[in-house]
C-alpha cells in the first residue's frame, strides 16, 4: 500500500456537529478532541509518520472570548492529562504557531508535552495552534534574513533549504484532508502543501473516525502524483 508519509487535517465542523445535536459549540470541540486522540494513534498504526492538525488559527482569536477561553482550557487539559495514550504509543508531540498572544498557562502546557515526548520515535503529531501559514513563511523569512545578515551564503539556496526555516523541520504534506464541507485552505501549511493531494469531505470532524480516515487513505492510494512531470504512460 502506498501510504502518505505526512497527512494534514483541517478539523472543521465541531460547532455544527454540536448545534445539530442541540448542544453548545464547546461540546463539539470536546468531541473533536476525542476524535483527534484516536486518529493520532490510528494514523501511526496505518504507517503514517506525521499527522499535522489545525487546532487554532491566528484568526480564531476573532471568536467570542467564551469560545477562545474554552478552547485554550481544553488544550491545556488535553496536553496535561488526556494525551497519555498518544505519549505511550511513542508519538512525539510538537506545537507549531506563534507564542505571542497565548496565555502563560497554555505556553507552559505546550512546553510540558513537547518535553515529555521529545524522544518518542514512532511518529509525530504536529498541532498547529495560534498558527497561520502566511505567518509561518514570514517568520521563516525573517529568520533567514537574520542569518544572511550574520554572513550566511545563500548562493544556491533552494526551496528545500527553506523548509529548515519553517516552525518544524517536517517533510512536505502528501495528503490534506478537510472535514466539514468547506472547499478552502484557510491559511493552513501553505509552504508544505505545494504538491499535496486534497481530500474534502462533508463529514463533520467529530464524526471523522478511523474508517473515514481509511477512506481518505484509499483515495490517496489511487491518485496519480506527477509533481509537474508526466506519468510513464504519457511519456511513451
Ligand atoms: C473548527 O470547527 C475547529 C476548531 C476551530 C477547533 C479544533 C479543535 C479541536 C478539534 C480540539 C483539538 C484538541 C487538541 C488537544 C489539539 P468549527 O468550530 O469552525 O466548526 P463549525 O465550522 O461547524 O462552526
Amino acid at each position: 500500500m502506498n501510504v502518505p508519509k505526512h497527512v494534514a487535517i483541517i478539523m472543521d465542523g465541531n460547532g455544527r456537529w454540536a448545534t445539530k445535536k442541540g448542544l453548545a459549540r464547546s461540546a463539539g470541540h470536546l468531541e473533536g478532541s476525542k476524535t483527534l486522540e484516536k486518529l493520532a494513534i490510528h494514523a501511526v498504526d496505518m504507517g503514517v509518520n506525521i499527522l499535522s492538525v489545525y487546532a487554532f488559527s491566528t484568526d480564531n482569536f476573532k471568536r467570542s472570548k467564551e469560545e477562545v477561553d474554552y478552547l485554550m482550557d481544553l488544550f491545556i487539559k488535553m496536553f496535561k492529562t488526556k494525551f497519555d495514550k498518544i505519549t505511550k504509543r511513542g508519538i512525539k508531540v510538537v506545537i507549531s504557531g506563534r507564542k505571542t498572544n497565548l496565555r502563560s498557562d497554555v505556553i507552559e502546557a505546550i512546553q510540558n508535552i513537547e518535553e515529555k515526548t521529545k524522544n518518542n520515535q514512532a511518529g509525530a503529531l504536529n498541532i498547529c495552534l495560534n498558527y497561520g501559514g502566511q505567518e509561518e513563511i514570514v517568520d521563516g523569512a525573517i529568520r533567514l534574513a537574520k542569518d544572511i545578515k550574520n554572513g550566511l551564503d545563500v548562493e544556491g539556496f533552494t526551496r528545500d533549504d527553506f523548509y529548515h526555516y519553517l516552525y518544524q523541520d517536517l517533510p512536505p504534506i502528501d495528503l490534506l484532508i478537510r472535514t466539514g464541507g468547506e472547499l478552502r485552505i484557510s491559511n493552513f501549511m501553505l509552504y508544505q502543501m505545494s504538491y499535496s493531494e486534497f481530500y474534502f469531505t462533508n463529514t463533520l470532524f467529530p464524526d471523522f473516525d478511523k474508517s473515514e480516515f481509511n477512506k481518505a487513505l484509499f483515495i490517496y492510494e489511487n491518485r496519480d502524483r506527477r509533481f509537474g512531470a508526466l506519468n510513464d504512460k504519457e511519456s511513451n
